[in-house]
């Protein structure tokens, strides 16, 4: 289904990158180790999939303007989930079927070749939204052949229907997609297939004794993780009240985890936890890799809230990735960390150092770079708090008192400090990735994860530990390579 306008759509994209690519490298605010785009707008992560010893990591890409609009699928391909390369672009919203937008969708391998499934949204001339999930499949993972819709809207459901995600179980296929009922109310559905294109829908997933009925308008970019005998299900809602220290974002991601039955869509669950405390990440993806590992990346932003105040639009681009991140399932909670590979980034050590401070404050003056990762050990805390501070602006504070730890920056919107807080009992490791305009926080073996974009004055401060107590701590930093140029 190759044509004409599909060859110029992409043909003005890749005009973009020429065109504006430039100024984009310029900007001191452009991320060092992760996944941006050459131009334009980045959303969700997409197709993430181990295909032929590489990594196919797709993104949803707009890339005439920093808004959002009618999407392409970009493509960058990797060895090791740290270097990236650009690979010709993967879909444009060039047919009647996706013409508004080849939204978010998944990929898996078949018969050696690799299949993408998304969302083709349309919108008609009353602007009216209708919903396509169709079915794209290449040879060589590089080009990709359109293949059409394979279903539409089941009965009982509104059109925000989309993001369908497949996996395979023994001879049987799955899909999982959100979707929004007539009553105006978020789900997420189940499907199955035996020969991959024509799809049966089984049913809502929900647990029939204590359905989850009232939880959200929309549930985006659902996604369903096996480990061992546990499912968990991945999703975004949207129109949840920030409750306590929960939801502050304008939307949020998190997960149910409990057993799926795969014929009924039955699903007996704990209770939904978050799955990020920062303020930007949103929409993430998994995949199995090569090596048996469930692989994450995430939107490290969301839409609406701050996007029109990102400094980086004057660049011409805006958002990124998370770092990739490898996720375990202990006790029905997912614990996230940074994938092995990312310790290649490492340049010579900053620090290696093991103290006792007793009511300091102490300046880290060998750690002001613009990328750097740091281990922070606590052996032993007593008394209130500790606090790290990475620049003015932007400081971790473990409470011991009130048991939380808390996340402040700058706003990207007002430039008033804002906050965002989890309940934390013992803290005994902080890993944190600092790229030039973000933060990533792992807490506890990544028990607990902090993502936020920052947009602090660079290079930053020296770092400074501010301890209302006695601390016991053993600290290591490497200052990282830009990868990304
Ligand atoms: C999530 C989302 C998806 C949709 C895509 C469009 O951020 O809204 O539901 O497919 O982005 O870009």
């Amino acid at each position: 289904m190759l044509h004409k306008d599909d060859q110029l759509l992409k043909e003005q994209a890749n005009e973009q990158i020429r065109e504006h690519g430039s100024l984009v490298q310029r900007d001191p605010y452009r991320l060092h180790y992760h996944v941006m785009p050459p131009v334009g707008l980045l959303n969700d992560p997409n197709g993430l999939v181990y295909f032929n010893q590489l990594y196919h990591l797709f993104f949803q890409w707009n890339p005439f303007q920093t808004d959002h609009g009618s999407k392409f699928w970009a493509h960058m391909t990797s060895k090791d989930l740290i270097h990236w390369e650009w690979q010709p672009i993967a879909l444009a919203p060039s047919d009647p079927f996706d013409k508004n937008g080849c939204y978010s969708g998944s990929a898996i391998v078949h018969e050696n070749k690799l299949y993408l499934f998304y969302t083709g949204n349309v919108r008609d001339q009353a602007g009216n939204r209708e919903s396509n999930q169709c079915l794209a499949i290449s040879e060589d993972g590089i080009t990709f052949e359109k293949k059409g819709p394979l279903f539409t809207v089941p009965e009982g459901y509104t059109p925000h229907f989309r993001d369908p995600k497949v996996w395979k179980e023994n001879d049987m296929w799955y899909l999982v997609i959100g979707a929004q009922t007539e009553h105006l109310q978020g789900r997420a559905l189940l499907y199955k297939s035996q020969n991959i294109t024509e799809w049966q829908l089984v049913g809502e997933i929900s647990d029939k004794e204590k359905p989850l009925t009232d939880f959200g308008y929309m549930w985006e970019c659902p996604d369903l993780l096996l480990f061992d005998n546990q499912d968990v299900l991945l999703f975004s809602p949207q129109g949840i009240e920030p409750q306590a220290y929960q939801y502050h974002n304008i939307y949020q991601t998190g997960y149910l985890s409990g057993v799926l039955d795969r014929q009924t869509a039955n699903f007996n669950h704990q209770e939904f936890i978050e799955l990020d405390n920062g303020f930007d990440f949103y929409a993430p993806q998994t995949t199995v890799d090569g090596q048996g590992r469930r692989i994450m990346f995430g939107w490290m932003g969301l839409p609406e809230t701050d996007e029109a105040f990102h400094p980086t639009k004057d660049y011409r681009w805006i958002h990124a990735m998370t770092i990739p991140r490898e996720l375990t399932l202990k006790q029905g909670i997912l614990y996230q960390q940074p994938v092995k590979e990312l310790t290649q980034l490492r340049k010579e050590p900053l620090l290696n150092q093991q103290q006792k401070l007793v009511d300091e404050v102490v300046t880290l003056h060998e750690i002001h770079h613009d990328a750097l990762e740091f281990i922070f050990q606590v052996h032993a805390i007593k008394g209130k708090s500790l606090e790290v501070s990475f620049s003015e602006h932007t400081k971790l504070v473990f409470n011991k008192e009130m048991q939380t730890l808390t996340l402040h920056r700058n706003s990207i919107k007002s430039y008033q400090s804002e906050a965002r807080t989890t309940d934390l009992q013992e803290l005994t490791e902080l890993r944190v990735y600092l790229d030039v305009s973000s933060i990533e926080v792992f807490v506890n073996q990544g028990e607990k994860v902090f993502s936020a974009r920052l947009f602090d004055a660079i290079p930053y401060h020296e770092l400074t530990l501010q301890v209302n107590g006695t601390l016991d701590y053993h600290l290591q930093a490497w200052s990282l390579k830009n990868v990304m140029k």
